[in-house]
């Protein structure tokens, strides 16, 4: 039995019982020595310069507002030139930000993050247009009157239009609607049932009472999100892609009934002709057994997602750590390798984005109360980790034509490199 313990919204799974595998690393090979002499982003521009992936590839990170940590400010600046070739905004472009009154837009603070994105070369996605969490405040839970009808006419139209305009035609994708799947679905339940289960906003009783009429007793937001956005790229001339993103989906752990739900909106949205053009695997792990998507799991989904037609992304990957042994070091960087092939060799997988740039800004320590954290490629102080130079050596072995390494995040019973 393994018990789950809820941090805000986002479960990670805590086993009782520690088990750190012997993992084999592209980074312990002669060939893939050295490799501090060179930078993730000079890598890149060779896939992206030799067209590798078809479409550009992009390995990108989160953008925190510069009043978080203004002494890594040079740190940042640094590492978006050479590291990252792609920014997420962390907080700055969500809705409580965007729309501080009902109908009064400040887009400033996303704008500037976008534009630091541009001034050094990075593209910037979009995150996020609609979520239950970080909306504003004039949208608060139950003391809102808004009916149905206004929000599918007016709130949210007006909310996802004014935004991805304002934002311009240089995004490259947004996610129009974030995490409205419930933690608590299963397998076989329709996507009405996946939606309305999670009871919170704007599933929810309008006044608090659980068997009171649900505000949305279905889907509909969601379809309003993606129609909008539609409306608003088309406006704009953009081919930005349009995302559904969510957390504890996109593989076999640890919820498979997340991730059919997942799919369930994927085909329903399209067969009613609402364009959705792909599903971001938020990937929140944590270096423990079955805490994580195996290689294989992580391909079979991406694969599923390419016979529907849509893309896949990686879009907030971290993974933390239970202590802070060698033995997890390795095993945290095989995991964060593994979980980068998957996109890497997948030809419907062109965003790679890490959920914080480096440990002392990571949102895991707020939230997490166990465990030594550290789920990024760089350390409290900047510096990068045993998982950054895996992960460079996972792009270098693409850029150089090498095969997909086997999955040695299983350990090397079944994976030596
Ligand atoms: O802005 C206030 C500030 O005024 C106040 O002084 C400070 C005091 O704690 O709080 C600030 O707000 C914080 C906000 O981030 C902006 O920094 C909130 O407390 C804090 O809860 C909030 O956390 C963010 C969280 O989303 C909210 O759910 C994290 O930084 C952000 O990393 C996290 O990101 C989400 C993705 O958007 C969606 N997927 C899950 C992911 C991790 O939870």
């Amino acid at each position: 039995m393994r018990p789950t313990i809820a941090f805000l919204a986002l479960p990670i799974v805590v086993h009782a019982a520690s088990f750190t595998p012997e993992v084999s690393l592209l980074t312990d090979l002669p060939h893939f020595q050295g490799l501090e002499k060179t930078t993730i982003r000079s890598v890149l521009n060779i896939i992206n310069g030799k067209k590798l992936k078809g479409t550009p590839f992009y390995f990108g990170s989160t953008l925190a507002d510069p009043s978080v940590a203004p002494q890594n400010a040079a740190w940042t600046s640094a590492r978006f030139k050479d590291t990252f070739n792609l920014a997420v905004a962390e907080n700055n472009c969500k809705w409580f930000s965007n729309e501080p009154a009902q109908g009064v837009f400040n887009l400033t603070a996303c704008a500037s993050l976008r534009d630091f994105a541009f001034q050094s070369g990075d593209a910037f996605r979009g995150h996020n247009t609609f979520w239950h969490s970080q909306r504003p405040d004039w949208l608060a839970n139950n003391t809102l009157n808004f009916t149905v009808e206004q929000l599918n006419k007016t709130i949210i139209p007006n909310a996802v239009q004014t935004v991805i305009e304002g934002l311009g035609p240089r995004l490259i994708s947004w996610d129009v609607v974030n995490e409205a799947i419930s933690d608590g679905a299963t397998l076989g339940m329709s996507l009405t049932e996946c939606v309305v289960n999670a009871s919170r906003w704007p599933n929810f009783a309008i006044d608090g009472n659980a068997s009171s009429p649900v505000l949305f007793p279905d889907s509909s937001f969601i379809n309003t999100a993606f129609l909008n956005a539609d409306k608003a790229r088309k406006k704009i001339g953009s081919d930005l892609l349009l995302f559904y993103n969510d957390y504890n989906g996109g593989g076999d752990f640890p919820s498979q009934a997340k991730t059919e739900c997942a799919f369930k909106m994927l085909t329903q949205l399209k067969s009613s002709g609402v364009p959705i053009d792909g599903i971001g695997i938020q990937s929140h792990y944590s270096a423990n057994p079955q805490a994580f998507p195996s290689k294989a799991s992580a391909h079979f989904t991406m694969d599923r997602l390419k016979n529907i037609g849509v893309m896949g992304a990686i879009t907030e990957l971290d993974v933390w750590l239970p202590d802070n042994s060698t033995e997890s070091l390795r095993w945290q960087a095989s995991i964060f390798g593994d979980i980068l092939d998957s996109c890497l060799f997948s030809s419907n997988c062109n965003e790679f984005t890490l959920w914080d740039p480096r440990d002392d800004e990571s949102w895991l320590d707020s939230i997490v109360s166990t465990g030594v954290h550290m789920g990024t490629l760089f350390d409290a102080s900047g510096n990068p980790k045993l998982p950054y130079f895996e992960v460079l050596a996972r792009l270098t072995n693409f850029a150089q034509g090498g095969a997909e390494p086997c999955a040695t995040s299983g350990g090397t019973s079944v994976c030596v490199l």
